[in-house]
């Protein structure tokens, strides 16, 4: 009150002035919540804390990714609800926008799951990882995202594809698809094309689901889904420097990832691809390119439960690539995890800092399947050191790391 203008004092025998100062009170509160944030600025990083948008409430973007489009960050991902059901796909993706990647604002819905039954991507279907790209050529942004038809449980293992005109959408879903029907893989080995075990995969009737196992190397998944399509599960996108557009997604039942390049306008698989890690059940791919190699990050298979991170390096990103060390280091004092559970989150996204070269942020979920809307993020530095990287657990963090880079 000492800031008080002199008219504005209240003493206890002037009380008809004091009903004009109350009133001033009351309107200087009135405007003063109107134009301040609801949230004060953040000018850190807090991993695997709730992180609040600039209304207050915990960001809704999970299995996101990140797009940077005239000087602004767009994080896409799935909206999820509270309870049990709260990981069908009950809204659709969310999107949120930011100058500095410490203050989001909510954008809305940026492709909303459809009231109609018999769409792909009707209300109550799996609609996961979604990520966005610009095509610098048809200035369309393109979605591409896991998509599991409702009601058939992971059985569909389809992509989905939605385009927008505008950065926060809306998005027009395009179609679903089953990747590079009709191709094979460009290291195909002449055992996958043989038609008898490619019969002989086709009686099992895919019956491969459960998980890691063994039995997937007794067969050809590869070569029993060449002309309907392959498998496509958890997924990323990436643009490269000379604007060629890359789907990497589990397939062949979450056993072997593949990398596919996409059509000019981003719009489809170009039918040019590569099986890496065969077998080594890779989930939750992530990609960045750091003078001049590609580096990727994913997870084991083990549903919503953490594991242990892995990562690889290529100088091409059809391969080959070399499996290095799980680059995760230290514990989260939360829930004392440490790399052996990815501090309790699988990766989603690698994140390149706008204007500072070399500067990657390692996007993680950690998931709460029995209430998903309360899953929380855990980004952490990546740091490069020769052509190895570690991302060490920090309680909190800002930009400036990079700058001791
Ligand atoms: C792990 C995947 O990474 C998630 O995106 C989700 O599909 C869960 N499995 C479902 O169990």
């Amino acid at each position: 009150m000492s800031k008080m203008t002199p008219q504005c004092k209240m003493t206890s025998h002037t009380f008809l002035s004091d009903v004009p100062c109350a009133f001033f009170c009351l309107w200087l509160f009135c405007l003063i919540g109107l134009f301040a944030p609801a949230t004060a600025q953040q000018t850190v990083i807090k991993p695997g804390q709730m992180w609040l948008d600039t209304k207050g409430e915990h960001i809704n973007a999970h299995g996101g990714g990140i797009l940077f489009h005239e000087r602004t960050y767009y994080w896409y991902g799935e909206h999820k609800v509270g309870g049990a059901p709260g990981n069908k796909a009950q809204v659709g993706v969310h999107v949120y926008s930011s100058k500095d990647l410490y203050n989001w604002t909510d954008e809305g819905i940026a492709l909303e799951v459809s009231s109609n039954p018999d769409s792909d991507i009707a209300k109550g279907c799996v609609l996961e990882r979604p990520k966005v790209i610009f095509n610098a050529k048809t200035k369309k942004f393109v979605m591409w995202f896991h998509l599991e038809l409702k009601g058939r449980g992971y059985s569909s293992a389809r992509s989905g594809i939605a385009v927008a005109d505008n950065v926060t959408g809306p998005f027009t879903f395009v179609r679903s698809i089953r990747p590079n029907a009709g191709h094979w893989p460009q290291n195909v080995t002449p055992e996958e094309k043989d038609p008898k075990s490619i019969a002989r995969t086709k009686a099992e009737k895919e019956k491969f689901s459960g998980g890691p196992s063994d039995k997937h190397k007794q067969f050809n998944i590869l070569g029993s889904h060449m002309e309907g399509g392959q498998m496509a599960r958890d997924m990323t996108l990436f643009v490269d420097d000379d604007g060629k557009a890359y789907h990497l997604y589990s397939s062949e039942h979450n056993s072997t990832l593949h990398i596919s390049l996409l059509t000019d306008d981003y719009l489809d698989h170009a039918g040019s691809y590569v099986r890496v890690f065969p077998f080594r059940w890779m989930e939750a791919p992530a990609i960045c390119k750091h003078e001049g190699r590609y580096y990727l990050i994913a997870s084991g298979c083990t549903g919503w439960s953490p594991n242990a991170a892995r990562s690889a390096v290529a100088d091409n990103i059809f391969g080959p690539w070399e499996e290095l060390e799980n680059p995760c280091m230290g514990v989260n004092p939360q829930n004392q995890l440490g790399p052996e559970k990815t501090f309790g989150g699988q990766s989603t996204f690698i994140l390149p800092v706008e204007g500072k070269p070399g500067a990657f942020i390692a996007m993680f979920d950690i998931w709460r399947p029995k209430d998903p809307i309360t899953g929380t993020y855990v980004w952490l530095p990546i740091q490069f050191e020769g052509d190895r990287f570690k991302i060490e657990w920090m309680d909190e963090w800002d930009l400036s790391v990079f700058l001791h880079r």
